[in-house]
Formats: structure tokens, C-alpha cells, sequence
């Protein structure tokens, strides 16, 4: 399952919109029904407006009634960093984990940060993100 989620966050890279950082960023999410969601970074003239790839993909899943994420896969290239240039390992940044963790387990939620389909790293949510603050929190 990995390796489809990879190929689906692949597969959307060319819809990222980033015309100001020039860094594409896509993101697949596997939800509990066993389906897949898809999203990448939308960037702003008013940069503090773009949104992340990983927010997008979390925020499609949701819009359309799911509640749980089991793994997300994240991948980018960087078009500035010029041709022939290796996209690294996408870690997602703060927000893109607290977003992440509304939804998910932490100890059970899989990132697979990856530069191609049998080229990635994984870690869990906790990993990224210990001793969190979620909907439990709040109870
Ligand atoms: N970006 C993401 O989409 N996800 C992350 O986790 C890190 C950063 C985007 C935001 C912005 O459009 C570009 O990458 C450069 O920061």
C-alpha cells in the first residue's frame, strides 16, 4: 500500500501551484474506508494565504465525510534547485502535523516521506510530533 500511496502523491506533483517558492509539494492520504485523497501546495500572491499539500489532502478527505487517516505520503521537487536535482525526503512542517493529528492516531498514523516509490522514509505521527495536543485533550 506504500508503494500506491507514492504513486498517487506522485501522480498529482505536476498540479502543485508554486510559482513563488518554486518548491512542488504533493501529498496522498489513505483514509479507514480504504480510500485515497490527494492534495498538493496552492500558493498565494499573499504568501501567508497558500496552504500546504498535506493540509489540501487532509481537508479533501474530510469534505467528503472521512474522519480517520491511516498512513499519508508525501513527496516534492524543488525547480529551483535546477535540472537533474534529486527532490529529498519531505518532512511536513508543524501546522501539516497538528492537521494531520486531529485525524489520527499518532502511534498509529504512518508518513512515508519519499523521493520515489521504493525510495522513502517512514516514521509515526508520535515520532514527528510526541506528547501532543488533540481532540482527547479537549475531553
Ligand atoms: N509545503 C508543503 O506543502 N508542505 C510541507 O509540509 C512543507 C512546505 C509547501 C508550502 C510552500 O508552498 C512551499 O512548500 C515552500 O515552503
Amino acid at each position: 500500500m506504500n508503494g500506491k500511496l507514492i504513486e498517487n502523491a506522485l501522480g498529482s506533483l505536476d498540479n502543485s501551484y508554486a510559482p513563488y517558492s518554486g518548491f512542488n509539494v504533493a501529498a496522498a492520504v489513505l483514509t479507514d474506508s480504504g480510500k485515497i485523497y490527494t492534495g498538493v501546495n496552492v500558493e498565494n500572491s499573499s504568501y501567508p494565504a497558500g496552504i500546504c499539500a498535506e493540509c489540501n489532502a487532509v481537508a479533501k478527505a474530510v469534505s467528503c465525510g472521512e474522519r480517520k487517516i491511516r498512513s499519508i505520503a508525501i513527496v516534492s521537487r524543488n525547480a529551483k534547485a535546477g535540472e537533474g536535482s534529486e527532490g529529498g525526503y519531505t518532512s511536513p512542517c508543524g501546522i501539516c502535523r497538528q492537521v494531520l493529528r486531529e485525524f489520527a492516531d499518532p502511534k498509529e498514523l504512518k508518513v512515508i516521506m519519499a523521493k520515489s516509490v521504493d525510495d522513502y522514509k517512514e516514521m509515526t505521527l508520535e515520532e514527528l510530533l510526541p506528547l501532543s495536543f488533540g481532540p482527547e485533550s479537549l475531553a
